[in-house]
């Protein structure tokens, strides 16, 4: 790649040309999935610069979803729930793979239908900056701290603190950044 780059800098004219339609090419496929978020998703709000990957998907309440700028979404599974639940995804958040935000679950209390029918629903918050490893899984009612670390693998069940790494199943604290 860097041989053909630098022969075409041997002509500046073409590669100034070239660059130009790549930059545009680019912009346009990350608009692009700003419009699928938005409109074939139909995720509530969708900052700037956001991308997704092939296998991210949407269960509950994608009006209830909303995701700042810069964020990089992979091919996460949100469940915002359609309630009382929702995703927030701050700034700068990044996701690695295969990691499931589910702001939704059942009452244990009641059987059968009515087990399925009676839904639990509490907003997840995900502040600035925050990196989710591979194969996270978020539950209702968390907040992740701004610049938290999920270690892979990880089953959140509680609060995250800001500046703090926090790894297992659940997710307990290993260190501060
Ligand atoms: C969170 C992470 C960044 C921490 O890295 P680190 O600072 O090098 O951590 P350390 O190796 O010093 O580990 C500190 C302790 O936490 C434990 N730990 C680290 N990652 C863990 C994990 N995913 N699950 C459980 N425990 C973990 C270590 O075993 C160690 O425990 P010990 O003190 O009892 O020996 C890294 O472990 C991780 O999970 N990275 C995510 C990788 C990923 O998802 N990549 C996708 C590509 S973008």
């Amino acid at each position: 790649m860097s041989k053909i780059i630098n022969y075409l800098k041997k002509y500046p004219l073409i590669y100034l040309v070239l660059r130009i339609i790549f930059r545009f090419f680019v912009k346009l496929a990350r608009g692009v999935d700003y419009l699928r978020l938005k409109y074939i998703f139909g995720i509530g709000q969708v900052g700037r610069n956001v991308r997704f990957d092939k296998g991210f998907r949407v269960f509950h309440g994608a009006k209830n979803i909303n995701v700042g700028n810069n964020v990089y979404l992979t091919d996460v599974l949100l469940n915002a729930g359609d309630n009382a639940g929702s995703i927030k995804i701050e700034d700068f958040v990044f996701f690695s793979h295969k990691v499931m935000v589910i702001a939704r679950g059942h009452d244990y209390q009641k059987l059968d239908k009515e087990r399925q029918e009676a839904i639990t629903e509490a907003p997840i918050l995900i502040k600035r900056g925050a990196w989710i490893g591979s194969g996270v899984t978020i539950l209702k009612g968390v907040t992740i701290g701004q610049n938290a670390v999920i270690a892979a693998g990880s089953l959140v069940t509680k609060n995250v603190d800001d500046n703090t790494i926090v790894a297992g199943v659940p997710a307990r604290l290993i260190k501060s950044i």
